[in-house]
């Protein structure tokens, strides 16, 4: 239901396997499947799709935002929309917990497909389906985007340009004093699917990003739970935890950690994040690293100088910052090279390669996807339909299908 380009037929075959024995692991996981809404909603997932595209018209974080709520709905009590019930009298919601509020974001445009759905068939399709099914959509979006973006990582400077026909020019802003250059003519940039990152402090780099997939057969019947866990979002993975507790939530939930988290970590290829969580206490990585008054030594010189600029000491905590400053908006597989040459944004994103424990665990595996895009796609995808299988509610009795996301009925 999610394409129906070869490619993506390709992938769920392959994934047949991986679910098939997945189920021996999470008995209650059997009961989803990907034509759940053949018959009661077929258009479902073009209904999701079209909504989505026309708020990412205004919203370009839209699509990384999403795929943050699926993660953290399912972090906390499984895969059943306890993230957008609205707290109430009597139950605080999980969307006001500390990993959430302020950050948290995309909630509207839920609203907007849950209202789109419902005109097109009343409550039939879940909120905690709905994540699940937006979070493909918006993987596949952002997969085919262009970005040439030209680096200077000491001088916090930057110029965006998306792929238009062919020929374009970039420019240094006047305010650069990096190599001074411009482009013309087609760059190659965006003729190869090989990355050129910047090699050495105050060097200017271009990139890119293309090729097809991952798409994936979203597996769906969750039904939305009818409470919110606050204090349970305490089982989110931190921004500045060590990969020792990272592992640990992980496997907490069912999930492997290592693949999984490598894989789902690798999310991190695009949206924002703020400088909190790189100049403040306790993810200080730039300027009182676990309390040293000193930055994180892990963390790439000329990356922090750039960061540095951006995320001044006792500077807003609000401002925003690319997780992925190669190819903020592409999902590709520049996430694990940025990691290789150390330019992780968080304490949570460099461990994976940087932490004794990293060693013949995570480590390896940031190193294949680094050079391997093909290899990233298919184990996101993989442990896409792994993390959607966390808990999900399939039992009537535990739970309905909410007519709208942030309330139950
Ligand atoms: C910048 O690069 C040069 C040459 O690679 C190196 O000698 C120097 O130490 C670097 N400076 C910083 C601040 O990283
Ligand atoms: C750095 O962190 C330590 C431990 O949290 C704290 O005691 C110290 O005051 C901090 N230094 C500064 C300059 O804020």
């Amino acid at each position: 239901m999610a394409s129906s380009t070869p490619r993506a037929a390709t992938v769920a075959g392959v994934l047949v396997t991986v679910v098939a024995a997945l189920y021996g692991l999470h008995g209650a996981a059997a009961q989803l499947c990907e034509n759940y809404y053949a018959e009661t909603c077929p258009d479902a997932y073009d209904i999701v799709k079209k909504v989505l595209i026309e708020a990412h018209q205004s919203d370009e974080r839209i699509y990384a935002s999403l795929i943050r709520l699926h993660f953290h709905d399912c972090f906390v009590q499984g895969c059943d929309g306890s993230l957008l019930l609205d707290s109430v009298p009597g139950m605080q919601s999980e969307k006001d917990s500390l990993p959430n509020k302020g950050s948290a974001r995309g909630f509207p445009v839920v609203d907007a497909v849950k209202e789109a759905l419902e005109a097109a068939c009343p409550g039939v399709v879940s909120c905690a389906d709905i994540l699940a099914i937006a979070s493909e959509i918006s993987v596949v979006e952002r997969t085919n985007a262009w970005t040439c973006r030209w680096l200077l990582y000491t001088h916090a400077n930057y110029i965006d340009h998306p792929y238009p026909s062919g020929y374009f020019t970039l420019l240094l802003s006047s305010t650069a004093t990096g190599p001074a250059g411009s482009i013309t003519n087609s760059p190659p940039c965006c003729r190869t699917t090989r990355p050129w990152l910047p090699s050495g402090n105050n060097t200017a780099g271009l990139s890119s990003g293309n090729s097809g997939g991952p798409s994936w057969g979203v597996l769906l019947g969750r039904l939305d739970g009818k409470t919110s866990d606050f204090t349970g979002s305490g089982n989110l993975p931190a921004p500045f935890e060590d990969l020792a507790t990272l592992q640990r939530k992980f496997r907490a939930v069912g999930l492997n950690g290592d693949v999984d988290l490598v894989a789902l970590s690798g999310a991190h290829t695009f949206g924002r994040v703020q400088c909190a969580n790189v100049a403040d206490p306790p993810a200080d990585r730039l300027y009182n690293f676990s309390g040293t008054n000193m930055p994180d030594p892990t963390m790439d010189s000329a990356y922090r100088a750039f960061l540095s600029q951006r995320c001044p000491r006792n500077g807003d905590s609000r401002v925003l910052n690319d997780l992925d400053p190669t190819t903020p908006d592409t999902f590709d597989n520049h996430y694990y090279t940025n990691i290789e040459v150390n330019r992780g944004f968080l304490t949570s994103d460099q461990e994976l390669k940087s932490s004794p424990l990293a060693q013949g665990t995570t480590a390896p595996i940031v190193d294949q996807f680094a050079s391997s895009q093909d290899a990233f796609f298919a184990s996101f995808a993989q442990s896409m339909i792994n993390m959607g299988n966390i808990r999900p509610v399939t039992d009537p009795s535990q739970g309905e299908v909410r007519k709208n996301c942030r309330r139950v009925n």
